[in-house]
């Protein structure tokens, strides 16, 4: 495994696997891995010749000061995790200063709406951060294939967008959610929970599961309070919000078109500590 900690040294390195026509993946991180970070690394590892890793905490997208700082940093376990996996994989872990160069700030994007609802409503700037920081690393790693978790569904589709607006070549390619035993999205922040909530946070997943079997059946303010009484019942969980969107577009969900993806969003405080999933509908 090999570890660049500069843009140039990273840069020579993949001219090398150019030359001999191989493959590039890459898969943008922020550290902290757990098990969904590591089902994207083995996705583009089946995929890729060679696999680019990038740990970069991005300070242009936290709206908060409070929470870039307490974002959890383990670059000596991310390694450790992912020694073992490859000799085609390449880590870039850079510094702020190498990847902003003293500008530490956002591009602003017109992402079409997608960034105006869920989590564009209630982290502002976050969007902006996200397509800034993605952009450098495509532009940096130019990989033939790029991975992104559906945990993070609407910053996928916003990926796309970027892509397609600022016309890059590279190939998104959404990973399916990885889950706990028990239906909970794997996250760096469940490690703040503790056993008991981490277990009833399963409720999250089934509150998701439960529009699912309602939906095309019942109205979508049913299924909303539904799962608004789903949540309601754990003490200590409130519900941030629950929508059901048009997949491409994000829009709330009016009415049924036939041949159209849509899907559930949920974003709930257990204890203090903001979860989000998501679930295909139809
Ligand atoms: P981070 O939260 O570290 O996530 C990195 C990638 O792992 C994202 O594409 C995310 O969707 C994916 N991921 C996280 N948990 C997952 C799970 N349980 N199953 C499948 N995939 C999962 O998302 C970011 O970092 C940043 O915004 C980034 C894109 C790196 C830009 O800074």
């Amino acid at each position: 495994m090999h570890v660049f900690y500069r843009k140039g040294d990273l840069v020579s390195f993949l001219e090398g696997a150019r030359e001999k026509n191989l493959s590039i993946g890459l898969v943008p991180t922020m550290g902290a891995l757990h098990k969904g970070h590591l089902s994207l690394v083995e996705k583009a590892l089946e995929q890729n010749d060679r696999v680019v890793v990038s740990i970069f905490v991005n300070p242009t997208q936290f709206d908060k000061k409070d929470d870039l700082e307490k974002y959890p940093r383990d670059l000596k376990g991310d390694l450790d995790l992912l020694e073992r996996f490859s000799d085609r994989l390449a880590i870039f872990s850079p510094t702020v200063e190498e990847m902003y160069a003293g500008n530490v700030r956002a591009e602003s994007y017109d992402f079409d709406g997608l960034d105006q609802v869920m989590e564009g409503a209630f982290r502002s700037g976050h969007f902006d951060g996200v397509g800034t920081v993605v952009e450098r690393l495509l532009r940096t790693v130019d990989p033939h294939r790029a991975y992104f978790g559906e945990k993070d569904f609407q910053q996928l589709q916003i990926i796309r967008k970027m892509v397609e607006l600022k016309g890059l070549p590279h190939t998104i390619i959404g990973c399916p959610i990885a889950r706990e035993a028990n239906g909970l999205a794997m996250s760096s922040r469940n490690e703040r929970l503790d056993p008991a909530t981490k277990e009833e946070a399963g409720v999250i997943h089934a509150s998701l599961q439960l529009a699912k079997a309602k939906f095309g059946m019942e109205s979508v303010q049913y299924i909303k309070e539904r799962v608004r009484q789903a949540i309601g019942e754990h003490p200590g969980f409130v519900l941030e919000y629950f929508e059901m969107a048009d997949e491409a577009d994000l829009l709330p969900l009016d009415t049924i078109v036939q041949g159209r993806a849509y899907r559930a969003f949920i974003a709930v405080y257990a204890d203090g500590v903001r979860l989000i999933d998501n679930l295909r509908l139809n």
